[in-house]
């Protein structure tokens, strides 16, 4: 009698101690916990203890694109300046990855070279002027110069007359630029 219930004891013991081990050892685990891509190209992240089918979601599609390369392999490619968060979630537990998109370094020095043409009116490297063009993030700047780009704000202004002259991308790149500014 005594000796079952001793028996019992241990079992219900190592029962634990191994269901404890196996289920944190086989929680799926990303080689990265943040990462960050340039706009234009990828980097990949690795997972390994994938216990079932893995779901893959992607905070925002429109900032990065998430593509398997194998089972246990994505692909991550940065399309526009932001943060995302990928979120891979098997049967039994999940892992999150933050991913911060940076401009390329070509884009940036593209629009140091165009924002040239702000700096009459916003002082010298965006300082002052009618409006200071530092301190504030790409998307900010680039949301503003949309907006005057494409008539929503003061289509008759002076702002809209000097953003409606860029292209799409060349707007971005002064975004880009100015938002390194502090
Ligand atoms: C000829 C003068 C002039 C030039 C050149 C100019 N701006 Fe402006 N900008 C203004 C004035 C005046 C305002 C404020 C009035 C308004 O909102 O229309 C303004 C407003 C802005 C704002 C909104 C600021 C805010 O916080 O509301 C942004 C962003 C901006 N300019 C960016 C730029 C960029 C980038 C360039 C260069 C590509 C540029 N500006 C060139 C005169 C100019």
């Amino acid at each position: 009698m005594r000796n079952s219930h001793v028996m019992r004891l241990i079992k219900t013991t190592l029962f634990l101690a191994v269901y404890t081990l196996a289920s944190s050892a086989f929680a799926v685990t990303a080689s990265v916990s943040s990462l960050s891509v340039i706009s234009g190209s990828s980097q990949s992240i690795a997972l390994s203890n994938i216990n079932g089918p893995l779901s893959v979601s992607n905070s925002s599609p429109g900032l990065i694109i998430v593509s398997a390369i194998d089972a246990s392999h994505y692909k991550v490619t940065g399309v526009a300046v932001g943060s995302a968060t990928i979120t891979f979630k098997d049967r039994t537990s999940s892992v999150q990855v933050r991913v911060s998109v940076k401009a390329p370094v070509s884009s940036v020095l593209e629009g140091r070279l165009l924002a040239s043409n702000c700096f009459q009116c916003h002082g010298t490297n965006g300082s002052g002027g009618f409006e200071r063009l530092t301190g504030e993030s790409y998307g900010e700047i680039y949301d503003e110069l949309r907006k005057f780009a494409t008539g929503a704000e003061d289509p008759n202004g002076i702002m809209a007359a000097h953003a409606m002259g860029f292209s799409e991308a060349q707007l971005k790149a002064i975004a880009a630029y100015l938002s390194t500014l502090r």
